[in-house]
Formats: structure tokens, sequence, C-alpha cells
């Protein structure tokens, strides 16, 4: 039998790995076991700096909870996050493309119809969207569900906000029968992810902007379609080509158009100027 030295450890600990009962498993942490080998040769890590970032994890795990998702914080920053994303949904070019989830997404939104107002109550100026959801042969899908979710305007979300025991700033709207929805809310600002754990320790050692471009999520599921997780964006707000988890692209970048005060998208009428945004979210079917 052999004894470990530098020259065969990786090789005996990714043989000892590979005996994982699921292939898939074996392939994984085989391949885990490679990278991570590889990785302390070529940087020739250190007893210290191995041990801080065995202190660094800790702590990542420490931080986390079923609110606060520190490890996938740390994913999204380093663009692991949107790697998975695109190299799970590589739609046709006729579909709408993906962004990152992000930790906010909240289950259970109420149901809203066309032009609910999901930031009743709040300070903010009104924004409505509007479009369609038809698949990728321009077929509209009547009943769509549209599950939004946004920040407030100083960059919070509900989940990070443990007063607020009622939906706020998140909705699912359902596209009427010609597949048009419209969406009502308040312009959203751009925030910065949260920088008092781990993440925001170590993003501060460093040159990178810890902010987000303005924006509200979209999670679309419809059955025989793939499922959509994405964002629009505001044309021209900050940090569009900084965002701190590599989620903008170019095709979920929309003008938030000014409008003035009286007729509104939704059909009714507003006292005071607004914006207005178009999109029209494209779904690609599931083959059959
Ligand atoms: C978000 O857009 O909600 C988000 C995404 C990744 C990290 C932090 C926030
Ligand atoms: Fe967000």
């Amino acid at each position: 039998m052999a004894f470990v030295n530098e020259d065969n450890l990786t090789e005996l600990a990714g043989q000892r790995w590979a005996s994982a009962h699921d292939p898939r498993l074996a392939e994984l942490i085989t391949a885990l076991v490679r990278h991570l080998h590889e990785f302390a040769r070529e940087v020739r890590l250190t007893e210290d700096e191995w041990a801080a970032a065995m202190d660094w994890l800790a702590a990542t795990g420490r931080m986390s909870d079923e609110k606060r998702q520190e490890f996938i914080l740390a994913s999204d920053v380093l663009g692991l996050s949107t790697l998975v994303v695109q190299l799970n949904n590589r739609f046709t070019a006729k579909a709408t493309p993906a962004t990152v989830l992000g930790p906010f997404h909240i289950d259970g939104s109420p149901p809203a119809e066309f032009g609910f107002d999901m930031a009743a109550g709040l300070d903010g100026t009104p924004l409505f969207i509007t479009g369609t959801v038809t698949d990728t042969g321009g077929t509209p899908l009547p009943g769509a569900v549209l599950d939004v979710w946004q920040a407030d305007t100083d960059g919070y979300y509900e989940s990070q906000l443990p007063e607020v025991d009622e939906a706020r700033l998140r909705a699912k709207y359902r596209a009427r029968e010609d597949g048009t929805y419209c969406v009502r809310t308040i312009a959203p600002k751009g925030y910065s992810i949260p920088m008092d754990g781990p993440v925001g320790d170590l993003l501060s050692r460093t040159g990178i902007s810890h902010f987000r471009p303005a924006h509200v999520h979209f999670m679309l599921d419809e059955p025989g379609h793939r499922k959509l997780i994405t964002h629009l964006f505001q044309e021209g707000a900050d940090y569009l080509d900084t965002d701190v988890v590599f989620g903008t692209k170019d095709a979920l970048v929309v003008p938030f158009t000014e409008r003035p005060a009286g007729p509104s998208p939704d059909g009714g009428h507003l006292d005071r100027p607004f914006l207005h945004a178009t999109f029209d979210f494209v779904l690609e079917p599931t083959p059959s």
C-alpha cells in the first residue's frame, strides 16, 4: 500500500471519494478535491491562511439561518451563482434571460389582479410595469403568474425587517386572457448587499462596489415552460456595470419613462407624475 506524500495525495483522495454510492456525488466530490488541491498548490496556501479561511467559513455558517443566507451571498459575490444560472438556463434567443434569485424571495406572496398596488401605504415614486407573458412562439399565456418582489426605498426587503408582519412590496400577479399584466409599485433604488457579515468583511478589503443597481425581481413558473427567475433593471441606474452579484443583462435593462399626472396604465388616473416601464416576458416551452 502507498502511504501519502505530496505527489500522490490528490490521487489518493480522489480515489477514496470516488467510492461515493451515488455516481453524481462521486463525480462532484472527486472534481472538488482535485480543484481544491490544485488551488492550494497554485497559491502555496500557508497554514495561517488555511486557518483564516476555516474561521471565515465558520463565521459564514454562524451568520446563516432561514432568513439570512450568508453562504448564498458568498456564492453571489464570487460570481458562482450567476455562473450556475447561466449553465442551467440556456434558453433560445427569443426567451427572456434568467438572472440570480438572490436571498430575499418569500414564498406564498398574496395573489394580485391587474394593476394591484403592491406598495400601498409606502412613500415613493409610483411605477407601473406592463406588458405580456407569451411563449417563444408569441402565444399569450393567460393566467400566467408573475411572482414579483423588490426592496423599499431604503434598500430593504421585507425579510430583512422583522417588525413587518404582512406582505410588503411583493405579490403574485396574474396575466389576463390576452396575456397582459400590470404591476403597480414604487420605483426601486440601488442598494448595498448586507455588509455586516463575513462577506461584507471580505468585500471591504477590496475595491469592489457592494451595490446592486435598481431592479424588480420576477419569477414565472408556468406548467409546460422552463421556470424563469429574472429581474428588470432601470435603464441609466447607478451600478449597472458594477453589479456586485454580476446579475445585470442587457436584455433586462428597460427605460422607466416619466409620465405626467393623468391616465395611468392600469386604466385609472393618477394625480401625480409616475414612471412607466414595459416589458414582455417570453417563456421557453419545456421540450416534449
Ligand atoms: C437581490 O437582488 O435581492 C440580491 C441578489 C444577490 C445578493 C443579494 C441581494
Ligand atoms: Fe434584489
